[in-house]
């Protein structure tokens, strides 16, 4: 989604701002600007559709100098992706510049009464009204008028200004929608996203909700929504630059899937003892007293709630209920006493998980948090206390990898912690879950060593344009996150199926050319699989299974290609089977030509619903 950055020092603004959104472009966009205030005062617009490559030639022809900026990447919501609609947008006096992030929902009432004033808008943005209304508003004080202006949005927003009147400053305010800002030795900097600081401080100050922010050479000072100064703590990032760049690799999916082993060694090894269960945010009481959990997320997150409803049911024998969040919170869900709400996001910016998480404290339900982003807007809502962190990293890649897996493995931690806070678990088991835990990045090291015999099969067939993946309880969620990976970075047509679903209905899709990914890493559900495989290869179909070590000869004959993992707990196998499901997503996308770490139409934090 769209991304903001801002600069003030002594450096040239535009090599920074354009540095900053190349780090944030991973968010996906579709036109990218930057507004400098020049030495003369002018505020000088660079803008257009497009990558970033477009602005760069853009300065090139038409260069700006000055050392006060702002700049954003857009991912369009009001209006097309074209030149007048790219941010900045700048008043009628063409002297105050504005970069926004979020949808502003009175914006068509807004723009009336402005056009009904006499204003002539050139686009179709909510964000140029902000502009014109700052505009008109403007009487001297531009954080005055910032204060005055929240008052008259509604919405989500995220807003950095530049005013030509008042040089040395840069405003921002937000609701919603992230930002941070940083200082050092003479500089100050303003993102929208951790990542575009990481080059110039990990020392960041988060700004909370309608807060204003004024920066300049010398700090970045923050104003309450009544004009009171705050003084504010900056929070370190643990988060190394670094870890932030590709490292050699070809693609951010890539290194991120190959992040895996160290992602899954930090979040088991954050001190949650499953035989300790004192860092749940639920004490035993609550725990025992617990009648159902409800997991809301979207996307990739959502798929690693699919799979806890079956580690939560067999480990803490708890009913569990999974939605999408964006569902979740239109449906006037009913709240249960003893109930507990889980939403899961890797970003903690996605704005229908948000809502849901509000929706659900709103009713009184007990909620925590699942989360990859340290001070992200679902951590704070639902208080550090309650939040629940997998150590996975910056995740750059739009295809999440590697939080998946931290997810689906904080998951199984907690059904296993729980399950020993009731009683449901005995301590045996507990701890034959911490030793295939302990052992887990070991042989997520070893299930990478596939990538070759994957990226050969991803050659073998390309030439399939429907993919079916398909698995039983467990092996079921798998594929619903093997089918979103291959569709999202691929293009390719896939969905998933529930094996014993095949035969009411989807199996008619089957046949010569079409393709069947089945995970087959449970057990007690093996036999059922192999019968859906015969059935799927009588309609002439192919299979590639993945199943572990233990499993392998007797899935053999029923398939046509397999890859098997190592062997792991039976409720941590389906972990090691994403990987290979990640691998073939990634080779199928590339072999493809496809943009792996920014596919078409998606944006890594969605933060509008
Ligand atoms: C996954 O590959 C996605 N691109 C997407 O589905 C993502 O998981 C979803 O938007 C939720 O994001 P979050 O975890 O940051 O909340």
């Amino acid at each position: 989604m769209c991304g903001i950055v801002g600069y003030i020092g002594q450096r040239p603004a535009a090599d920074i701002l354009l540095h900053g959104l190349e780090s944030l472009s991973y968010r996906g966009y579709d036109s990218a600007g930057i507004a400098v205030r020049e030495e003369n005062g002018t505020v000088a617009v660079r803008k257009s559709s497009g990558k970033l490559e477009r602005l760069k030639q853009l300065l090139k022809v038409q260069p700006v100098s000055g050392c006060e900026g702002i700049g954003h990447t857009r991912w369009a919501t009001h209006g097309e992706p074209s030149d007048v609609n790219a941010h900045p947008h700048t008043d009628e006096s063409g002297r105050i510049a504005v970069v926004h992030n979020g949808i502003i929902e009175n914006y068509d009432l807004l723009r009336s009464r402005l056009e009904a004033a006499g204003a002539v808008l050139k686009g179709q943005t909510d964000t140029e009204v902000i502009a014109c209304l700052l505009g008109r508003m403007y009487g001297g004080s531009m954080l005055d008028t910032l204060l005055e202006l929240q008052k008259l949005l509604q919405g989500r927003y995220a807003i950095a200004v530049m005013c030509g009147q008042e040089p040395g400053r840069l405003f921002c305010v937000k609701s919603g929608s992230p930002l941070v800002a940083a200082h050092r030795e003479g500089e100050s900097f303003l993102a929208s996203d951790i990542p575009a600081l990481l080059f110039h401080s990990r020392d960041v100050l988060i700004l909370k909700d309608r807060e204003t922010a004024v920066l300049t050479n010398e700090g970045v000072q923050v104003y309450d929504e009544n004009g009171r100064l705050c003084p504010r703590e900056t929070f370190h990032v643990a988060w190394s630059q670094e870890s932030a760049e590709k490292n050699g690799y070809a693609h951010y999916m890539l290194k991120e899937i190959h992040e895996q082993p160290i992602a899954l060694e930090k979040t088991f090894e954050r001190g949650n003892d499953l035989l300790r269960p004192e860092w749940l945010p639920v004490d035993r009481e609550t725990a025992r007293n617990l009648k159902k959990v409800t997991i809301a997320a979207c996307g990739t997150a959502y798929h690693a709630g699919v799979l806890a409803k079956y580690a939560l049911e067999t480990l803490a024998r708890l009913p569990v209920e999974v939605e999408t969040a964006g569902e979740y919170r239109y449906r006037q869900p009913v709240a249960q006493k003893n109930e507990l709400f889980i939403a899961v996001s890797q970003s903690g910016e996605t704005a229908d998980t948000l809502a849901a998480l509000e929706e659900a404290r709103k009713n009184g339900v007990r909620s925590i948090a699942i989360c990859n982003t340290v001070g992200s807007s679902i951590a704070r809502a639902a208080g550090e206390a309650n939040t629940l962190y997998t150590c996975a990293g910056p995740e750059i890649a739009v295809a999440s990898t590697k939080a998946y897996l931290t997810q689906a493995e904080l998951f199984v931690m907690i059904s296993a912690a729980l399950g020993m806070l009731r009683g449901t678990l005995p301590v045996q088991r507990a701890l034959e879950i911490r030793n295939a835990l302990n052992e887990l990045p070991k042989k997520a090291r070893q299930t990478l060593l596939l990538q070759e015999q994957i990226r050969q099969l991803c050659e073998r067939f390309s030439h399939c344009e429907h993919v079916f993946f398909t698995g039983r309880g467990m092996d079921y969620a798998l594929a619903m996150e093997g089918a979103l990976k291959l569709k999202e970075v691929s293009y390719l047509f896939s969905e998933a199926y529930a094996a014993g679903e095949l035969k009411h209905g989807p199996i008619a899709l089957l046949q010569s050319g079409r393709l069947v990914v089945a995970g087959i890493t449970q057990p007690h559900v093996m036999e059922k699989m192999l019968a859906n495989l015969q059935e799927i290869r009588a309609r002439k179909a192919q299979v590639l299974a993945i199943c572990p070590e233990k499993m392998a000869d007797r899935v053999k004959p029923h398939t046509d290609e397999m890859l098997v993992i190592p062997d792991t707990d039976d409720c941590l196998a389906p972990l090691l089977a994403a990987v290979p499901m990640q691998l073939f997503a990634y080779f199928m996308a590339r072999i493809r030509g496809c943009d792996v770490d920014q596919p078409r139409n998606l944006a890594k934090s969605v933060t509008v619903e």
